[in-house]
Parts: C-alpha cells; structure tokens; sequence
C-alpha cells in the first residue's frame, strides 16, 4: 500500500500533465461532418456518426494508456446513450455502467474522418468518485434558445445499488461558454435516493417566466416524476401506478424476446408547455398530465393524469417538436410521429387521444433501440440507436461483423424543438 502523500502526488502529477497535455492542443478540430443540409428533400434518415465500439478523442496517448492501466478504460464498457444538439454541436451521454467508462458526458467531433467522443467539458469533469463531478449523466437536454445543459446525475456507477456513491444531481452548464459550470443541485435522499435511483430523462418547463422555472425528471427506479423547481431550489416527486410496467414489459426485436421491465423513463413537454406526456418503457401506453399539476407540490397527480392511448410499441425516449410527439417504437426498429395536429381536430388537448401514428424511419439492421431523440431548430429529428437489449442479453457483436452497434441519424421532419422561441 503506498502512503496516501505519494498517491495524493502522482495524482496531481497525473492532473498537471492533462492539463498541460490539453493546452498544446488545437482549440478546435474541424468537425463539418453534419454541416450540409442537402438530405432535407429525401425522407430517409441519415446516418451521421456511428461506432462498433466507442472511441475517444484522447488529450494525449499516455492518457488512454494511463487509463486503460487503472481499469478506467476498457473499449467494450462503452455504450451510447442520451443525444442533444446545440448549432454545430452534438452531445452525448455514455452510460457508466461500470468504472471503465472514461467519460459520461461528450461532444462528438470528428478527427482524420473518425468519429470520437470528446469528454465534455473534459475529462476531469467527468472523474469518478468525486461528488462535484459527473459520475453517471443519462441524459441531456439544452436550451435552444440560451445554450444552457442541463444534465441529470444519477451519481453512482453502473445500475446496481451502490452503498458509496454520490447524491443524484442536476448539474447546468453553459456551452457558449465551453462548459461553465452554471449551478449544480443535489437531490435531497428524502426525494432521490442516492443508494438505488435511477434518473431517467428530463424535459424543461418555463411556465410564465422568459427563463427555465421547473424541470421534470422520469426516476424508473421508484417509478416517479421528479419536480426541480429552479426558483426555490426545492425539488418535490409525484408517483402513480402509471409509472409502472404492464403485460407490455416484454417486447420482440428482430424475433427475439427481451424483457425490458424498466418503469417511467420517456417524458415530453409540448410547446406550450401544458401538458407533459411520459411512458414506461414496459408499457404501450402514453399518458398525460398538466403542468398545472406538476409545478404544484401538493397537487394529486392520480386525479389530473390521463391515458392518451397505446403507441405502437414500447418506446424509450420521447420528445415533443412545436406541434407533435416523436418516439421509438423498440419492436419495430422504427421511429414514429404521434400526428398531434391532426387528433386534436377530433377532441382538445385535455380529452385527446393517440389516434394517428405515422412511421417516419424504420430500418431493421441500423434502428435498433431509438433510446433518445431530440429536434434541432432547423427541422432536423436526431437520434441514438444503441442496440441497449443485446447489451444487456450479453449479445452485442463488438467484432463489426454485424455493423456498427451505436449510431447517431437525423432525419428532416420540418418541426423544430418545443422549447425554440425564435423562428
Ligand atoms: C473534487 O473536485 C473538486 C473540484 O475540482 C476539488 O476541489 C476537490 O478537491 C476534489 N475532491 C476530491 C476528494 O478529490
Ligand atoms: C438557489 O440556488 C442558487 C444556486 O445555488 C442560489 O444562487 C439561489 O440563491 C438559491 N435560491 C434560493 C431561493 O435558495
Ligand atoms: C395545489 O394543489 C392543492 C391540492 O389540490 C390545492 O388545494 C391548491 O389550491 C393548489 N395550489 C395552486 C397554487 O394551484
Ligand atoms: C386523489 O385523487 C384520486 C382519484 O381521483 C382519489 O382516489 C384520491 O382519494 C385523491 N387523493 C387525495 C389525497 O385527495
Ligand atoms: C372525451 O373523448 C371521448 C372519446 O375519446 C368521449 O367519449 C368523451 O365524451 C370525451 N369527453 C369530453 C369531456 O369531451
């Protein structure tokens, strides 16, 4: 066992030289890969980025050997997972299912044509078992029209509970400013409990302000919404049995079945930002509930939430544009459009039902497990295929024979970001 003087010293030794490895880098690589928008008349989507296995854009090479010696890299822990996009930009998260994940949170760039994940804001902010830092950031969602992130934490490694992890966070950065951090709040245990949470996906609310008031974040692992009130800092959480799985929690991918007992995890804000809508991903079934509710900690969510009706398929994230709801449907490699525009001609909002459902991609060999969509405010729906089912059955084929297993597409569907208050 070395004295803890000579460990706390090679550590700092390490955390200078990444530094300083990092200033004799370019500022920018050039990263134009998604720059031209001459697919907007085709109505496939495209392929943007994609991997057999992740890969990094490392500071330096002594860096990914220092980390693959301390068994905080290993090449097939890697899987993709929440996208968002901000102008050029594209993040993402990796989820941290074990220690050998260098990095949670990335921006993808591109370098002599490969496409890595560039630790973001670095790879310090992203060190594990540091509280102040990332530990396991599922998802993202930014702010189009502030360019703030806005990232939940589930503050443990891997999914398991975890007796010495960190409290789950909601941690804000600024991207116009390279990632400043902008605050940082951690859950309370009385509302997430740190040992064995699991926060899922968030969808932001400005309700009457001209900045962000509340966040909603889906906890599967206690089948509750989380409410964070941005104003009072105080955060409250609904739950209700339609939080839960149901007969649906078994889907058929490609012929084969796969359990997928997961609870609340997809959540959506339309732009008007009166109804949320959230689903299990054990579940067909699409609910609602006003935001009327959620902002008010005391209210009785059982008595103002309401089934919409059964998609198609199970689905993992959703998202909201200005007028519709887009969602994987996970037994069909396919990504479709809940036609909001056109049910609500038949009932309102507050009585509507999920009527119309038109596919808007569907690929069997490369859309396997839409896991997170978000749309730009050009028009663009992006998101994630990450084969998560055959991760986690023990089948993912890191050999490239079967293709790659993590892709990030986009495909034009005219519609921008519910949040988006420009043009
Ligand atoms: C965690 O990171 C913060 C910010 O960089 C630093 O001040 C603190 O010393 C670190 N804590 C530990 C236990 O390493
Ligand atoms: C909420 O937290 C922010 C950031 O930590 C702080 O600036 C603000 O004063 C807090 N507001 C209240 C009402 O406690
Ligand atoms: C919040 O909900 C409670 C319980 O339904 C209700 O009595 C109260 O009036 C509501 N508060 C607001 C501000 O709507
Ligand atoms: C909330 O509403 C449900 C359904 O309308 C009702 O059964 C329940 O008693 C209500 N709870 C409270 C605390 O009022
Ligand atoms: C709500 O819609 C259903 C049909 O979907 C209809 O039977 C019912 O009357 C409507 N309720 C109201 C209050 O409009």
């Amino acid at each position: 066992m070395l004295p803890t003087f000579i460990v706390v010293a090679v550590f700092g030794l390490y955390v200078a030289s990444v530094v300083e490895c990092r200033n004799r880098l370019p500022q920018r690589y050039s990263d134009c890969s998604h720059s031209n928008s001459k697919d907007k008349s085709t109505d496939g989507p495209t392929t943007v980025h994609e991997w057999v296995s992740l890969a990094y854009d490392w500071p330096c090479d002594w860096v990914e050997m220092y980390y693959k010696s301390k068994g905080w890299y290993d090449p097939a822990a890697s899987v993709l997972s929440g996208i968002d996009v901000y102008k050029e930009d594209i993040f993402v998260t990796v989820q941290r299912i074990s220690s050998a994940v260098p990095s949670g949170l990335n921006k993808v760039v591109t370098r002599y044509g490969k496409s890595l994940l560039r630790p973001y804001p670095d790879l310090l902010f992203n060190e594990v078992g540091n509280c102040s830092k990332l530990q396991y950031p599922l998802s993202v969602t930014i702010d189009p029209n502030t360019g703030f992130m806005y990232v939940i934490d589930i503050g443990k490694i891997g999914l398991g509970p975890v007796d010495d992890g960190c409290p789950a966070k909601l941690v804000v950065l600024n991207i116009n400013q390279g990632g400043s951090l902008v605050r940082s709040h951690n859950f309370p245990e009385s509302v997430v409990p740190k040992r064995t949470n699991l926060v899922n996906d968030i969808v932001l609310d400005y309700a009457s302000d001209n900045k962000v008031r509340y966040a909603y974040i889906t906890e599967s692992s206690h089948q509750q919404i989380v409410v964070f009130d941005f104003m009072s800092n105080l955060s409250w959480a609904f739950h209700d049995d339609t939080m839960a799985t149901d007969e649906d929690r078994v889907v058929t991918i490609n012929n084969a079945e796969y359990p997928v007992d997961v609870a609340v995890d997809g959540i959506a804000i339309d732009s008007r930002s009166e109804y949320v809508y959230y689903c299990s991903v054990g579940s067909k079934n699409l609910y609602q509930v006003p935001t009327l509710t959620l902002r008010n900690s005391s209210a009785n969510f059982t008595a103002q939430r309401r089934l919409v009706g059964k998609k198609i398929s199970n689905s993992d994230g959703i998202v909201f544009g200005q007028r519709n709801l887009y969602y994987g449907a996970l037994g069909f490699n396919a990504v479709y459009r809940w036609d909001v525009e056109k049910d609500v001609r038949t009932s309102p909002l507050s009585n509507i039902s999920l009527l119309t459902e038109t596919r808007v991609a569907q690929d069997d060999a490369r859309g396997r497990w839409v896991e997170s969509l978000k749309l730009d405010t050009r028009g663009y729906l992006w998101f994630t295929t990450t084969r998560l089912h055959e991760f986690f059955a023990g089948k993912l084929d890191t050999s490239g024979r079967n293709g790659a297993n993590f892709r990030i597409s986009r495909v034009y569907v005219g519609e921008k970001s519910s949040l988006w208050r420009g043009n």
